[in-house]
């Protein structure tokens, strides 16, 4: 049985920055190997961080024409709202960069939830020229973790947890703007690597249970994420790490 690799950082500026590197080495690997790097991003505030840096300090050392940018969710509202995904990620990466229109695949948090989870999943369906029952297998999932122990919008409970068929679904969640589009977990686990970006005291119990709690996938969503099956880094700073066994 595998086991993610966990490594901790003293601070949140530590944490970024071994984000933002391990993202440049994968994506030089990816391109390398196969021309091009899929990466999907995470929402939340964590990653803001991340993804400043990576569009300023680290900017010259992404090959950005060959990379293309997906998101895990995205809350039911337009790119241009506070609480968007895309837009923390358009104010913080995306501005700063000249990348075509054709290497953002966003997801159409303006639509209804069930109508942008579809337009979502043909646009990925398009994009990695999948058959009936295939998932994309990006070549890197960023994720965070929520206080609950949710990832992307798979929160403690969705049915959703158990989606084994589709690629993106619409789900309802305990949480500002409620209505949101998720990746499913076996596209989550189906990634060539996914990596946690996990900052904060606040955040310690959930790495906890994450990570030593009893398995239980309902009450601890980030457990669907599956060593097994895919390769898992967590990324966290002493806070964050404070209540692990390392
Ligand atoms: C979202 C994210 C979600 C996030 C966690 C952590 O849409 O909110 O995809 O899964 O990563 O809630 O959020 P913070 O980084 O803001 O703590």
């Amino acid at each position: 049985m595998s086991k993610p690799e966990i490594v901790v950082l003293n601070d949140y500026e530590a944490l970024a920055v071994r984000a933002a590197e391990e993202i440049v080495h994968i994506s030089g690997e990816a391109i390398c190997t196969h021309g091009q790097f899929t990466l999907c991003l995470t929402g939340g505030n964590t990653p803001a961080g991340v993804y400043t840096l990576i569009a300023t300090r680290f900017q010259l050392s992404v090959d950005w024409n060959a990379v293309h940018l997906f998101w895990g969710d995205e809350r039911c509202v337009p790119p241009d709202h506070p609480a968007s995904n895309f837009a923390m990620a358009n104010r913080t990466m995306l501005s700063r960069l000249n990348l075509n229109a054709s290497q953002i695949h966003r997801i159409r948090g303006e639509d209804e939830a069930e109508i942008a989870a579809a337009k979502y999943e043909k646009d990925l369906v398009e994009f990695f020229s999948l058959e009936e029952g295939e998932f994309p297998c990006f070549d890197l999932v960023l994720l965070g973790l929520g206080e609950n122990v949710h990832i992307a919008s798979l929160f403690p409970g969705n049915p959703a947890i158990h989606e084994n068929r589709r690629l993106a679904v619409a789900v309802e969640v305990d949480a500002p703007q409620p209505r949101r589009i998720s990746l499913t977990p076996p596209v989550l686990n189906h990634a060539a690597r996914v990596m946690f970006i996990v900052s904060g005291a606040n955040k310690a119990e959930a790495v906890k249970l994450a990570l030593e709690g009893p398995r239980d996938i309902d009450r601890y969503p980030a457990q669907l994420i599956d060593p097994d099956r895919t390769e898992v880094m967590w990324l966290l700073d002493r806070p964050a790490a404070s209540q692990i066994k390392l």
